[in-house]
């Protein structure tokens, strides 16, 4: 009998100005892979990640070296998934290994063989039943969280006085690395930890679901206004997944030697602007006048300490520290839906696509 199988491939650009759209992808179906070659294995595609980073891979020019092109009318290359080997040429893996992406590639078909070199066992005893962690905390998700806040936010250093509350603030703070900094810099020592996001159940969430103790909606209020009242310390750590008008407003509350965590700027990801887009002037001279830091952060810096992050996400999440949210899309067909949501805040937590059962 001949097996099925199906791909989601790259349609059309969406242009360098453009917001991506359904209609930049198309689903059909394929070839079922061959027996795998000496040193690949062949994988169900169980979780697939879509990530913001993606957008720039829709450009003729990604702009990160780290991130190829997607070509037109071939299957989406992916970031991040899990899946299950149904059959092996590697001695690493076994049939029924639960195994997730290395680095950077995981295909956008429900199954595909792959070279082992690209593919990590994931440890079924940190994840249990829940195989979409590895995607939503255990992870980049997840180490990006926890190597923001432990590495750049000097929330341990910040010298403050008893009475001081030191403070947090999020952007993007109902997402996938947003609800888990939140988390993660309250216990790394954040006193009031302040959420920015972009609607009034988002704002919910964050304060009666994820711990925050605040959040502000920067769609129908006034941030810089809004943060003057919840934060009267100012603002010691600034987690920065969004960049633009918001992040302006946030600069303006910040104390002299505070630190940004320059994680993401998606509110510039639809526009050719550079990477970091540079800040206006009159908020430069604030960053400059007030020694705040603000250095481009990639997790990729912290590769050598991954494997210990992990274990200390695992450890939060086991104690009940740390909740991880996900938004789930159902189908392979829904993966460009689900990345054209999540790029407009249609998600809270990780937006993951489910492929298919274990
Ligand atoms: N530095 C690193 O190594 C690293 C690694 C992973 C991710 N990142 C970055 O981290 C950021 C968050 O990524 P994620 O995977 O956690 O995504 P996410 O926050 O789960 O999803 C993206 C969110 O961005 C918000 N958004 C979209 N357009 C916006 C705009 N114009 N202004 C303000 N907010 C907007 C939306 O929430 P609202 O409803 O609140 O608008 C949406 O839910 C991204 O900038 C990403 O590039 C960096």
């Amino acid at each position: 009998m001949k097996l099925m199988n199906y791909q989601v491939v790259f349609a059309k650009h969406p242009g360098v100005n453009g917001s991506p759209a359904e209609d930049n992808f198309r689903y059909e179906s394929c070839e079922y892979p061959a027996d795998p070659a000496a040193g690949h294995v062949l994988v169900q595609n169980l979780y697939l990640s879509v990530d913001p980073a993606q957008r720039c891979q829709m450009n003729e020019a990604s702009g990160a070296d780290y991130l190829l092109p997607w070509r037109l009318d071939e299957p989406v290359p992916g970031l991040g998934g899990v899946g299950k080997v149904l059959s092996s040429n590697h001695a690493d893996f076994r049939s029924g290994d639960v195994v997730m992406s290395g680095f950077f590639e995981w295909p956008w078909r429900l199954y595909f063989s792959i070279d082992a070199s690209k593919i990590m066992k994931v440890d079924e005893r940190l994840v249990g039943k829940r195989l979409s962690l590895p995607i939503s905390c255990l992870g980049l998700v997840g180490l990006t969280a926890l190597f923001g806040i432990t590495e750049r936010s000097k929330l341990r250093e910040l010298k403050t006085d008893g009475s001081t509350k030191r403070t947090l603030v999020v952007s993007g703070a109902a997402g996938a690395c947003g609800h888990l900094a939140g988390q993660i810099g309250r216990l790394e020592g954040a006193d009031l930890v302040v959420g920015i996001c972009g609607s009034a159940a988002k704002c919910r969430f964050l304060t009666a679901e994820a711990g925050f103790d605040a959040a502000v909606n920067y769609r129908t209020e006034d941030v810089a206004a809004r943060l003057a009242e919840l934060c009267p310390h100012g603002v010691h750590s600034y987690f920065d997944n969004v960049g633009g008008a918001v992040s302006d407003a946030v600069i303006g509350q910040m104390v002299p030697g505070s630190a940004i965590v320059l994680c993401g700027q998606i509110s510039t990801y639809n526009t050719d602007a550079p990477y970091p887009p540079p800040l206006k002037p009159e908020v430069q001279q604030i960053v400059t006048e007030r020694g705040i830091s603000r250095e481009r952060y990639l997790v990729l810096e912290y590769q050598d300490k991954f494997a210990d992050g992990v274990t200390r996400l695992a450890h939060w999440l086991n104690a009940g520290a740390l909740k991880v949210f996900e938004t789930v899309e159902d189908g392979l067909e829904n993966a460009g839906k689900a990345f054209c949501s999540m790029m407009s805040g249609g998600n809270v937590g990780k937006q993951l696509v489910k492929v298919s059962d274990a």
